[in-house]
């Protein structure tokens, strides 16, 4: 129950009750919702209450509210993460390249003609463009690059997403690999299908916050790769490890984009924060 308004409080997924599909996405709707989404994006960096530079004075505000500290640690993350995308989404590519066939223990999988390829080819899209839809900058300056590259983001996933769901149940590494690919492709096609819709609706918050959760999955292609060689530094048995895995891959980065999703609405004071009660 929302305490200010006394209204029921709709969880994440509930967002698309209130939707019409009737007629949304015909493509006079689309071009009115993506002008509305420019809109926003325009009105949302000029509202931002962040610091301007990275490197204010001392005796500015923002060293007193701890804005700076956030910003620069947000730059910090942003670029690693950047980085560990554009390795992992180049090294995927080459499965776009002919002749190049993967790993034989992958290979093994039923779907992997051509399915895998889809998959990789994609995912390595949506991965590359992923980090640069964080860009304030871009949003500011480039609203319609930012929307452009949004949708080759969105329909890279879409397909990405599709062949995973095909490829999972295939995988050699048995029941327990299955349900963990299996999930995270649904999931992550699931928070795809939200993002999209609701832009249509104009839910434009809404919306960032589908394509956070879209992006934590997407982002599993990197963890997973951590986790590997992490596994296989300690020792342990590579297929239990690989099976462990098709769920520590993307569960933890769930978790981490819905704390990065409250602490955002709450600054933005869309969440309702309980206030200690005065005696
Ligand atoms: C939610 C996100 C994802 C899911 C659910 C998923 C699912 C899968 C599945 C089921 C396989 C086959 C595994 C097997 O047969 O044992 C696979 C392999 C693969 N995926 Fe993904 N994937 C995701 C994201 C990505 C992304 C974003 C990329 C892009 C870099 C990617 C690149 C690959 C590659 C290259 C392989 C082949 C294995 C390898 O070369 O390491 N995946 N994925």
């Amino acid at each position: 129950m929302d305490e200010r308004s006394g209204a029921p409080q709709r969880r994440p997924w509930q967002g698309s009750l209130t939707l019409k599909p009737a007629g949304r996405f015909a493509a006079a709707p689309i071009a009115e919702a993506l002008q509305d989404h420019e809109q926003y994006l325009i009105g949302r960096t000029a509202s931002a209450a962040r610091p301007k530079t990275l490197f204010p004075k001392r005796s500015d505000p923002e060293w007193e509210t701890g804005e700076v500290v956030v910003k620069r640690v947000s730059w910090i993350v942003w670029i690693a993460a950047g980085l560990f995308c554009i390795e992992v989404g180049l090294n995927a590519l080459r499965y776009l390249l002919p002749g190049f066939t993967g790993p034989e223990f992958i290979m093994h999988n039923p779907m992997a003609y051509p399915w895998l390829f889809v998959h990789a080819g994609c995912g390595a899209v949506a991965l590359l463009i992923g980090p640069l839809q964080f860009l304030p900058l871009l949003r500011a300056r480039g609203p319609r690059l930012h929307r452009w590259l949004g949708r080759g983001y969105m329909v890279a996933c879409l397909a990405s997403g599709a062949a995973g769901v095909i490829l999972a149940p295939g995988s050699t590494a048995g029941p327990v690999a299955v349900a963990g690919f299996g999930s995270a492709a649904v999931i992550s096609l699931f928070c795809a299908v939200q993002a999209w819709r609701m832009a249509m609706a104009r839910r434009f918050d809404e919306h960032r916050e589908w394509v956070i959760r879209s992006f934590a999955l997407i982002f599993a292609a990197v963890t997973l790769r951590i986790w590997l060689p992490a596994s296989q530094f300690a020792h342990l048995d590579f297929m239990e490890s690989y099976r462990a895995i098709s769920f520590l891959g993307w569960v933890p980065n769930l978790i981490v984009a819905e704390f990065y999703i409250d602490r955002a609405a709450t600054r933005r004071g869309r969440r309702v924060v309980r206030e200690p009660i005065s005696a």
